[in-house]
């Protein structure tokens, strides 16, 4: 790890992770991750923003002497979570007069899971400043982003928000900037899927805050810097807009292509109604992968065989995550095949409480699909096509041929 200046007051820690596949052994980390922590030097006072992952503690503490500081006063623990407050007890014990500041129920967090005496800390609440002689740190509650301990730390005279998990993506690169933009977008719409996504309210709440902020760079928790803010904000008011996109997000799996194909028949329908259509197996399921779709697509339809008289259980889970990561998909469906017992769609749609959507007609198929469950899986398309478009979908484009 190697300390970088971001401006001359301000020195970046990023310890990148390269070969994390798992975050709190769920979520896949397929470009792994970097924690952050900064070093903010004023005339008077020096602060440390956040720390990092336990594991990485020693190549930390090495980075941080390397940069000669002599005292710190300040260690500002943003959140929580050990990713980012795991080696406050490694950097107390180099600077033990150091005062860790946070609010109450990060406090409570820190307490209850690390070695941090009590008397160490200075307590903060919204609004509050804390003066480092020429330089001023605000501190901005931002709760439920994604824990109700998260809050953002404002730099005024360096214009930096110091954001924590909130606008960070789980992407492991040396460029301290976000410079190739189209990949930090799929790593920062990942991130926001699977952490962000079920607190969408709070999300926008958060980005608020930071409406009325001057910012030249956003320094999140994870992933590179922003030195384009609007960049990171503008795609966060996107995902968290009430507004869908025409998008069928279909997670499926088969056993014996009776389900299958009426997947497929229905995504051409779909596809010649003028909706983009993404289906997912779930066999081998990516659940960032899911969460992503779930972003901002407008529709989903769940598609399994019937198993021991419910849902497959890939299918199961598929179903369990949308529900956990409560996306703002408006419509749902279930499809599939069964035996002897037409239980599916009650099984998945009781799986579904915390989903805001309207059902359609489920389309079940008696072992193989045949010419009825073809003109339901019409229907149904049909459906789904009138609530995305009203009275007029959108026709697909049709292939000129010679
Ligand atoms: Fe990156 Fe909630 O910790």
């Amino acid at each position: 790890m190697i300390p970088v200046n971001i401006t001359e007051s301000v020195i970046s820690f990023r310890s990148s992770h390269w070969d994390r596949k798992l975050f709190d052994e769920l979520v896949p980390l397929p470009e792994g991750t970097t924690y952050n922590a900064y070093l903010v030097k004023g005339s008077e006072k020096t602060a440390l923003i956040d720390t990092v992952y336990p594991p990485k503690t020693a190549d930390f503490i090495s980075a941080l002497q390397q940069t000669g500081i002599e005292t710190l006063d300040y260690i500002i623990s943003n959140h929580g979570e050990h990713d980012h407050s795991g080696s406050i007890p490694a950097v107390l014990e180099l600077f033990p007069n150091a005062k860790v500041v946070t609010n109450m129920k990060c406090r409570r967090f820190i307490l209850d899971t690390l070695p941090v005496d009590k008397d160490a800390f200075i307590t903060i609440k919204d609004g509050s400043t804390l003066s480092l002689g020429d330089k001023t740190l605000t501190f901005l509650m931002t709760p439920w982003v994604h824990w109700p301990d998260t809050m953002i730390t404002y730099l005024e005279e360096d214009r930096i928000a110091f954001t924590c998990d909130f606008l960070g993506s789980h992407f492991a690169t040396t460029d301290l900037f976000a410079i190739d933009e189209a990949r930090v977008e799929i790593a920062a719409k990942r991130y926001y899927a699977e952490i962000m996504m079920p607190y969408r309210a709070y999300s926008k709440e958060a980005l608020d805050r930071l409406e009325p902020l001057k910012l030249d760079f956003i320094a999140p928790g994870h992933g590179p810097v922003h030195a384009r803010p609007e960049f990171i904000t503008g795609l966060y008011r996107q995902w968290t807009a009430d507004e869908c996109k025409p998008t069928v997000v279909i997670p499926y799996l088969s056993m014996y292509e009776s389900t299958a194909t009426m997947v497929t028949y229905l995504v051409d329908r779909l596809q010649e109604r003028g909706l983009s259509v993404r289906p997912i197996n779930v066999v081998d399921l990516d659940s960032g992968e899911l969460a992503m779709a779930l972003v901002e697509a407008s529709t989903v339809v769940f598609a399994s065989p019937t198993v021991l008289s419910g849902a497959h259980p890939f299918v199961a889970y598929a179903a369990l995550l949308a529900n956990m990561l409560a996306p703002k998909t408006k419509f749902a469906a279930v499809v599939g095949s069964f035996g002897w017992e037409g239980t599916l769609p009650d099984v998945i749609q009781a799986m579904l409480p915390k989903l805001n959507v309207t059902f359609f007609e489920p389309v079940l198929a008696r072992g193989v699909p045949r010419e009825e469950a073809f003109a339901e899986l019409d229907r149904l398309a049909d459906d789904i096509a009138r609530a995305n478009f009203g009275g007029a979908p959108a026709a697909a484009q049709e292939v000129e041929t010679a």
